[in-house]
């Protein structure tokens, strides 16, 4: 049995300087001015910890997207695109330490938009965001091109590359880590040179409006950084299909990353990046340190109420320590506390939203009548906003939806295992590929294990390593191309090969 959720009034909880954003205008921000849409729409943005509302904001349209890609533009043409490296550079940083001045509040508005702890968003999402922006202003003034010997004339040609920036970038992101999320979009583009619209996920708009007013603080020219509070079918459709943007970064679902590279298709060929959704395996064999193992296999599909692209949901376990396993799993998920982010005390918050709530809840129905066994949780958790209990799932097998889909809830089907080639054939017998857990003792088998995992990122004896320097993305149909490091930032540029010829 679960400890009761623990509710707060949301608005209450929050410190002066968040409660003094909240009752601002919400309101777009296009060409360094904030404004209101020109179709007159506005979106809800709602608490899901209680369900209340917590302020009306501006919904972008096409229009809007239309005047936001335009200042993009002029920005990218003038203002911005004149800059040298070390100002751009300079900016960023300044963007940076003013996050870090405005830590506790950021995480405030965050932990009540998306219902997850402030204490987490805290010391995790928000200082994280802050690190992206200081390590891409390092790459701001470290880019550069290469210089070739011909293979066929070296003598006539003096060739080399230029790195140039793609131009308009257009950032389209989730719900899950909105500020973290919208630094893995603005940072990489802008240290590139870009200039950039980006739109924040309809259920989470808050705190890029309050990085809106930080860009401003920390002098980005006016038309740098435009952000378009709006839902996806509407502006979002519009940036993915409009010939002024000439990248598109995406995070989200996979069904929404080929809508979007199919509208890049069908309009100029624009440049994508996809980070999309997974089925990550976490692997535990039985010479496993199970003091680490157990703990972590909980916290990587328990974390941020398993709303994580690379959540562990699927726990493959060697069979002799399956019992162990699951049953030290289940009883972290037994005694978790599930709480409104701004209680001190809450460890998980609720799922996003109704519709992320009856999505998991008709996951875990179907997998109870495929023959699956509830070995904790399994449904809603109070009887206020859209708490769901850790759910701990056994006798799940390889062809079942349960164990195939992304579920995005705080749901792990745990499966066992006889040998390492059957587990090979297990954790990549999936369409995803995008992170993948490997606990043994045994050096050789974790290295063999590591590569023959088809997964973006690997993480031996450990979960969810993230680093603004490491590589991050999907193989198969976990998306196209990888956030963060010099690979990050390569997403951002266009290269040209000069050839001048010296006459030889
Ligand atoms: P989604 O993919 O619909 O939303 C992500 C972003 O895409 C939002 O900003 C949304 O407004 C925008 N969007 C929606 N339709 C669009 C369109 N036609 N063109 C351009 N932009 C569009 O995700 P949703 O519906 O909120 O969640 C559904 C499922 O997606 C989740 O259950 C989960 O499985 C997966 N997901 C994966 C995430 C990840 O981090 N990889 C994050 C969020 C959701
Ligand atoms: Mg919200």
């Amino acid at each position: 049995m679960n400890k009761p959720v623990i509710f707060v009034d949301g608005r209450d909880a929050l410190g002066a300087a968040a409660r003094e954003f909240i009752d601002r205008p919400k309101r777009l921000f296009i060409g360094g001015a904030f404004t209101d849409s020109v179709a007159g729409g506005k979106l809800m943005s709602e608490d899901p910890a209680s369900g209340a509302d917590i302020c009306a904001v501006v919904a972008a349209d096409a229009e809007d997207v239309d005047r936001a890609v335009a200042a993009a533009r002029t920005a990218f043409d003038g203002a911005w695109g004149k800059q040298v490296p070390a100002a751009r550079a300079e900016c960023l940083t300044k963007l940076a330490a003013l996050i870090y001045d405005n830590l506790e509040e950021i995480a405030e508005i965050e932990s009540l938009d998306t219902g997850k702890p402030a204490h987490i968003a805290k010391a995790l999402d928000v200082p994280f965001a802050a690190e992206i922006y200081k390590y891409y202003a390092g790459w701001a003034t470290k880019i550069q091109g290469r210089s070739f010997d011909l293979s066929l004339n070296p003598e006539a040609f003096h060739a080399f590359t230029r790195r140039e920036p793609l131009g308009v970038a257009a950032g389209v992101i989730p719900w899950n880590f909105p500020f973290a999320q919208a630094s893995f979009k603005l940072a990489p583009a802008l240290a590139a040179g870009c200039t950039v619209v980006l739109k924040p996920a309809e259920q989470t708009p808050l705190t890029a409006l309050r990085l809106a007013e930080l860009v401003v603080e920390a002098g980005f020219p006016e038309g740098t950084v435009n952000i378009l509070t709006g839902f996806g079918h509407t502006a979002g459709a519009a940036l993915a299909s409009h010939p002024g943007v000439d990248k598109i970064s995406f995070t989200g679902s996979t069904e929404v990353g080929r809508k979007i590279a199919a509208a890049a298709a069908a309009s100029n060929l624009k440049r994508v990046t996809l980070e999309l959704g997974g089925k990550s395996p976490n692997i535990i064999f039985a010479d496993a340190n199970l003091e680490s193992a157990i703990p972590t296999a909980a916290a990587a599909i328990f974390g941020n109420s398993g709303q994580v692209c690379n959540a562990g949901s699927r726990l493959f376990i060697e069979a002799p320590i399956f019992d162990q396993v699951v049953s030290g799993v289940r009883d972290i998920a037994a005694n978790m506390q599930l709480g409104a982010g701004l209680n001190p005390d809450s460890e998980l918050g609720p799922l996003m939203s109704q519709v992320q709530l009856d999505r998991v809840t008709g996951h875990v129905d179907r997998a109870r009548g495929d023959g699956a066994s509830v070995l904790c949780g399994g449904s809603r958790a109070g009887d206020s906003g859209y708490f769901f209990a850790p759910t701990v799932l056994a006798e799940t097998t390889a062809d079942m939806a349960v164990a195939r889909e992304e579920i995005f809830g705080p749901v792990v089907c745990a499966m066992p295992f006889e040998t390492e080639s059957e587990i090979t054939g297990l954790a990549n017998d999936t369409n995803f590929g995008l992170a993948a857990s490997i606990w043994t003792e045994n050096i050789g088998k974790a290295h063999r294990m590591a590569a023959a995992v088809n997964a973006g990122a690997v993480w031996v004896n450990s979960f969810g390593v993230f680093d603004p320097n490491l590589p991050f993305g999907g193989y198969k149909e976990s998306g196209w191309g990888r956030e963060f490091g010099i690979e990050g930032i390569d997403a951002f540029l266009e290269t040209k090969a000069v050839s001048v010829s010296i006459g030889a």
